[in-house]
């Protein structure tokens, strides 16, 4: 075995063209979704914010990041059809690029969306980006914008334990951890927003737009009947020369970028993860990519910082042909493997046993992988080499890399009594225990126990990105569909009734509309279930960053709990 894969593929087949067709048009509805996203609140409050001499949230992120950084944007659909009325992006972008070459996380508030205010899902967003930080020990710049709490809803976004405060307490215990807190107060910053940037460790503020304040100018008025203005009551003077809430007063946006440059400049080495040899280009985000005026240049990735290593043999976009449209038509994986990894090298793990599940080594742009990836459903055999697997990758401390496309596990009297749960559930602890950076992508389905066994946002990976196609429910349509009929129809013959074959297709007409409207990759990406949709042709770059960003100080032996046997 010579360790490279070789293709089967044929390009010039029917298959692949309309293959091709049909994931390309997907992710083009995507692209388009996205650019609109990209704007924010729309025409009327975008011209108002200019009006105000301030800069748009995604202009403000790119003049932070280095000339040309890469910008791997997490939760860019986040809100997308949730609410009844529009909240792009959650009215936050967040995402990881570099200021003076060291990777940071930025939470940015977008006042043209319903004031920067927080919406539930903007909340989420927050919450998961500090996550993000904190594993990875990334600095958090927020850059703050934002009315606080959205009142109307504020019973789902101030009580609990993952609302509103949760951020402040993130921000303690981060900082506790020895990863830098930053604010810039680039508008209002209202409320309990006021902690952000009160709970930093420096903060800038924008004289004239900037203000932080507890109580707003009519709350004050309702309240003592002092009358004042927002610039007397909390702006850049009052907090830079007198209160002590912030430390650093800026002209403008501009400004107040380069100042806060300049604090990253002088973080020290303290936290600094690796992310070695990412040199500024482009970012492999399906969101982030659109908005880069050369279109998709690869990322740039020196030799020195992740060994040397060879693009694949096959092109990226020969992807769009190898996934076929129908989830149940198969595919052998390796052929997506073999275009994702360095020089399509694949050292693959018992390659003859429990053939459902595909494992091996590879590594992305240098960074090394053990790589688990479905083809087909899972049985007690594909289980236990998987495990096995695992632990190879915990021992030797190699990050693990997730490609779902799982139905789920095998059902029936055989496999049941041969103790198919038992060898599932040791996929699963191990997957859990695993202490080493876990990486998840759903190129296709991702269903029930399967989703487990896989990695699912239940089981922590670092980073779990989407491709347009993907779909993720505790079963597929069609299963769901029967199982529900089928408890009817047992009800019904209890009940001495008979059901029509058309009866019978009504009842499932509107299931299976539900399923397929709820599992599909906008569905989970505006929930936050994972972190952003990708276009295929970019899994290797945003695979490669999610690999590049994952820190390794944590790093500790794996430590397994009871193995069922
Ligand atoms: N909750 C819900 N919606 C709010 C809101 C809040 N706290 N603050 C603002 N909004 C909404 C407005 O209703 C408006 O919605 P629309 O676009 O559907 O009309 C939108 O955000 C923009 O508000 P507007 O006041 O027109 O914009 P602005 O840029 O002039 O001012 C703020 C923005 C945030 C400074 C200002 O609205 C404000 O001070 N809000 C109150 C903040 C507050 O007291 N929050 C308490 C948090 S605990």
């Amino acid at each position: 075995m010579s360790g490279t894969l070789e293709t089967k593929i044929d390009i010039h087949s029917e298959d692949f063209r309309a293959n091709a067709e049909a994931l390309r048009a997907r992710t083009e509805e995507i692209r388009a979704l996205w650019s609109k996203i990209a704007q924010g609140g729309g025409a009327k409050n975008r011209a108002l914010h200019e009006e105000r001499g301030k800069l748009f949230v995604r202009d403000r992120i790119k003049l932070l990041l280095d000339s040309g950084s890469p910008f791997l944007e997490v939760g860019a659909f986040a809100a997308t059809e949730v609410y009844d009325f529009e909240a792009p992006s959650a009215g936050v972008v967040c995402g990881i690029g570099l200021v003076h070459g060291r990777p940071v996380m930025i939470v940015a508030n977008d006042a043209t969306v319903k004031g920067g205010t927080y919406v539930p899902l903007t909340v989420k967003k927050h919450l998961r980006a500090q996550d993000i930080a904190l594993e990875n020990r990334l600095p958090c710049i927020y850059l703050v914008d934002s009315g606080g709490a959205f009142l109307p809803m504020q019973d789902e976004v101030f009580p609990d334990r993952d609302h509103f405060g949760r951020i402040f307490y993130n921000q303690a215990q981060l900082s506790a951890a020895g990863i830098p807190q930053i604010a810039c107060v680039m508008g209002s910053c209202t409320a309990g927003g006021a902690y952000i940037p009160a709970m930093s460790e420096e903060t800038v503020i924008v004289r004239g737009h900037g203000t932080i304040f507890l109580g707003g100018p009519p709350l004050v008025k309702a309240a003592t009947g002092e009358e004042v203005t927002p610039e007397e009551l909390g702006g850049a003077d009052v907090h830079t020369r007198q209160s002590g809430v912030a430390d650093y007063a800026a002209v403008n946006d501009e400004d107040a970028l380069r100042i806060v440059r300049r604090i990253v400049a002088n973080l020290g080495d303290r936290s600094a993860p690796k992310m070695d040899g990412f040199m500024p280009s482009d970012s492999g985000e399906l969101g982030a990519n659109e908005s880069k005026p050369t279109g998709k240049s690869p990322l740039n990735i020196s030799t020195s910082g992740c060994g040397n290593y060879q693009e694949p043999l096959y092109p990226a976009h020969e992807i769009y042909g190898i996934i076929p449209e129908s989830t149940s038509k198969s595919f052998d994986i390796r052929e997506i493997i073999a275009r994702i990894v360095d020089g399509s090298h694949f050292h693959e793990f018992k390659p003859d046993y429990g053939t459902t599940i595909v494992n091996g080594f590879a590594s992305i742009y240098g960074y090394p992988a053990g790589i688990i990836a479905n083809n087909g459903v899972l049985f007690s055999e594909s289980a236990l080499k998987t495990t096995h697997f695992i632990e190879l990758c915990t021992q030797r401390q190699i990050p693990l890399l997730f490609l779902q496309n799982i139905t789920g596990f095998m059902v029936g009297k055989k496999y049941e009594s041969s103790g198919i749960a038992r060898d599932g559930a040791k996929m699963v602890h191990a997957v859990s225990n695993a202490n080493v950076p876990k990486i998840s992508l759903v190129i296709g389905g991702s269903y029930g126990a399967g989703n487990y066994g896989m990695c699912g946002r239940a089981f922590g990976p670092r980073f779990l990105w989407m491709w347009p196609n993907a779909r993720i429910s505790v079963m597929g349509p069609e299963q769901a569909a029967n199982v529900l009929a089928t408890v009817k129809r047992d009800q019904l013959a209890r009940d001495g009734k008979d059901w029509s074959a058309e009866e019978e297709q009504e009842f499932k007409n509107p299931i299976l509309r539900d399923y397929n409207l709820r599992s599909s990759s906008v569905y989970s990406s505006a929930r936050l279930w994972d972190d952003g949709i990708i276009d295929p042709a970019d899994t290797r770059r945003v695979l490669g960053m999610s690999l590049a960003v994952c820190d390794r100080t944590g790093d500790r032996p794996t430590r397994y709990g009871v193995f069922r046997m």
